[in-house]
């Protein structure tokens, strides 16, 4: 492997701050999940961000600031946002957003300025922005004096990074320098809202930030885009049906465990027929009762079962910080054939789990 694992000391931090100066990408860790960040005016590192993670030039990236950008003058005078393209309304929505939300798992789609590459873009006239919360993300973006372009630091399409060994496991071969923070916190990816020039807020991703607390702030509901509403015609990897995905077979089960029937398992039958009587099958649990369940589900697939479950206690936010690491130690394990119980929550972290499962499980 290429990749050097680098603790947070101050040596370190100037170490990949140099990198970044110079055009390289590095692995950075965030709240959410690590990012593979690099300077968001240098094309030669654009481009390396979407050779590096070969993802298609058409799925725009976020664009991490610095922690004193506080609100919308303040990104203007960075040269990222073009605030003149927002009704004053838009401009106060966008402002109590930052200040509420920032630093912290918040994305917010905005005019952009002239000055932002096409390339980080993906040609929209619009750029993504968060403030990242982390201590290393916040260093970096200071020690370096640039905005970091930062996807999650996966290769395309496959499961998100939420520990500097995960970024090695994926792009261990391809960079250079990988920033340790340990596990992150949130375990999900930053909520992504796009502001429109009137003021209407829309949810493009789910995430960190629960959607009930953003209306909070506004006074008003998210709308949730359909492919008409949202003025984008092309969608970002986020919102591509199948995204998140382990390598092996990934299906959501119909219902809890403990409920599930055989009558239940119509879709998935014949997929665990043709595998042989030994197949370990790998179950993914919201909450605990692990060894019940897997002997519930072993009973009816009549397969050896592991399971994982994401909160023993069936915390929301315990299961969101695991639900990564956990679908990576599945789809590393011996098992051949993975399920999950559907996250059943709607509110909260529990609509990013269900989004992230979702997708994960969608037929590629
Ligand atoms: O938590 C996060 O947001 C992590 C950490 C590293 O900050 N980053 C992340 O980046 O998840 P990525 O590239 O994996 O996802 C970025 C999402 C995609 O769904 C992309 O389509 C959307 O943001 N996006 C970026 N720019 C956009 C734009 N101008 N308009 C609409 N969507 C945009
Ligand atoms: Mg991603």
């Amino acid at each position: 492997m290429r990749a050097k694992i680098l603790p947070f000391t101050p040596e370190n931090i100037q170490k990949a701050a140099q990198a970044i100066q110079e055009g390289a990408v590095v692995g950075m860790p965030t709240e959410t999940v690590y990012g593979l960040a690099g300077d968001s005016q240098s094309p030669l590192a654009l481009t390396r961000i979407f050779e590096t993670k070969e993802r298609p030039t058409f799925d725009p990236l976020i664009i991490h600031v610095n922690s004193s950008a506080k609100n919308l003058y303040e990104l203007e005078c960075l040269r990222l946002v073009d605030a003149s393209k927002l009704s004053a309304d838009a401009q106060k929505i966008a402002d109590q957003l930052i200040q509420r939300f920032w630093p912290g798992p918040l994305t917010l789609v905005l005019p952009k300025h002239s000055n932002v590459p096409e390339l980080a873009t993906s040609g929209l006239q619009t750029v993504a922005l968060r403030m990242p919360q982390h201590p290393i993300a916040q260093a970096l973006i200071a020690e370096s004096g640039r905005s970091l372009a930062a996807p999650s630091a996966n290769r395309f399409g496959r499961i998100s990074p939420t520990s500097a060994q995960a970024v090695a496991e994926e792009l261990g071969d391809r960079i250079d320098w990988i920033l340790d923070g340990g596990n992150c916190s949130i375990g999900v990816e930053s909520t992504v809202v796009s502001l429109n020039e009137s003021g209407e807020v829309l949810l493009l991703r789910p995430g960190g930030v629960p959607q009930k607390q953003i209306e909070e702030v506004l006074g008003a509901r998210i709308l949730i885009p359909t492919p008409d509403s949202s003025g984008f015609q092309l969608p970002g990897p986020g919102m591509l049906q199948s995204h998140y995905s382990p390598s092996k077979p990934f299906r959501l089960l119909p219902k809890e465990v403990l409920q599930l029937k055989l009558s239940d398992l119509s879709e998935i039958k014949e997929e665990i027929g043709s595998l042989s009587p030994q197949s370990l099958i790998g179950l993914l649990t919201l909450s605990g009762d692990c060894e019940k369940k897997a002997d519930h589900l072993r009973k009816l697939v009549q397969r050896p079962v592991l399971a994982a479950a994401l909160s023993e206690k069936g915390d929301l936010q315990e299961a969101a910080q695991a639900l990564f690491s956990k679908m990576r130690w599945l789809d590393a394990s011996s098992a051949t054939f993975l399920v999950a119980e559907p996250c059943l929550v709607q509110e909260g972290l529990g609509h990013a789990i269900r989004d992230r499962l979702t997708r994960a499980s969608a037929r590629h």
